[in-house]
């Protein structure tokens, strides 16, 4: 299982090129496999997935779940007003009662420290489902996608990335760097992704060939990229910065113009909710669908690949 046995997934920091590279192996064998439709039980008994969510979710949780019944097992979906994760209950009594009952926890929070604190605590693995710094479990659906568009991952393959650098992006930067993905990412001043990972991504990139690069400009940022990336302007969290961040980001929005920068067969991709009018053109959304689409359909994928490889057999 290249070392992704009973292994929490935090963090990319943690995540070795091995890893990754395996778990888009059996992602791409799941994916041509109807186990769906097949009674084949992946485990000796039906494993039992905790998925705690502080925050919204339409993708993770229906991936999630989905792979678990794709599995035969379970997911439980605890909301934020079921756990009161840190008010009704402290973080670590909710890891050491969860891990008496189920095999794995996947978590969206908002501080990121939450999921670290959980793993800490549980005896069993902690699936980060985003936090404020990082969004892992994306990032592996997106290399998926990427090499199913563009081809092997690495060769020159270069990834644009316009807008916040968010929690999606920190992702991206370790998994490119790791994967051998050229990155350029163009954020606004104020609005670059953590120096640490930045300075991460580029001494990963050292050992693989890949090219990080953070910029000002968009469309220096998208020239001659195979795929462009962009994500919403707000994230979960900071919906009341919206309106002044959509001024702001406004020269950073993935529209025909911008996306010219790019060749000719770029694809676009985005990790979803998009608004439509903000980072991204309703046209632009439209004519890339295709791409956009398989994106969030390799979150079941690339999660059940990734389910199986911690608990499997
Ligand atoms: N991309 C993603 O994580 O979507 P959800 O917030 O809907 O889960
Ligand atoms: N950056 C976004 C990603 C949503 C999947 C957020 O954190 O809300």
């Amino acid at each position: 299982s290249a070392g992704w046995r009973k292994r929490s997934v935090v963090t990319l920091w943690d995540v070795t090129t091995e890893q990754i590279r395996a778990l888009l192996e059996v992602a791409v064998f799941l994916k041509k496999s109807d186990l769906a439709r097949k009674p084949t039980l992946y485990w000796n008994y039906p494993r039992t997935l905790a998925m705690l969510f502080e925050k919204p979710s339409l993708r993770t949780r229906v991936s999630f779940e989905v792979s678990m019944a794709h599995l035969r097992g379970h997911a439980i979906y605890l909301g934020p007003n079921d756990v009161g994760l840190g008010t009704r209950e402290a973080v670590p009594d909710v890891a050491a009662s969860l891990s008496r009952w189920v095999d794995i926890i996947a978590a969206r929070v908002y501080q990121h420290s939450t999921v670290e604190q959980l793993a800490e605590h549980a005896t069993i693995p902690v699936i980060n489902a985003l936090s404020d710094r990082e969004h892992p479990i994306q990032a592996f659906a997106d290399l998926l996608t990427l090499q199913e568009f563009c081809g092997p991952l690495g060769n020159g393959l270069k990834l644009a990335y316009v807008g916040d650098g968010n929690n999606v992006l920190h992702a991206l930067l370790l998994a490119c760097a790791k994967m051998g993905v050229n990155l350029s990412a163009a954020c606004p001043n104020g609005y670059f992704p953590d120096e640490a990972y930045v300075q991460e991504a580029r001494r990963l990139a050292a050992i693989s060939g890949a090219q990080i690069e953070v910029l000002s400009q968009p469309e220096e940022a998208v020239r001659c990229a195979d795929a462009v990336y962009t994500d919403v302007w707000a994230s979960m969290g900071q919906e009341a910065e919206r309106e002044q961040r959509a001024k702001l980001f406004a020269p950073y929005q993935l529209n025909a113009t911008l996306l010219a920068n790019a060749k000719p067969n770029a694809i676009v991709m985005h990790c979803l909710p998009a608004h439509r009018g903000e980072e991204i053109t309703d046209e632009v959304m439209e004519r890339h669908k295709a791409s956009i689409l398989e994106q969030a359909e390799n979150r079941l994928h690339t999660q059940k690949a990734l389910l199986l490889l911690i608990i499997g057999l």
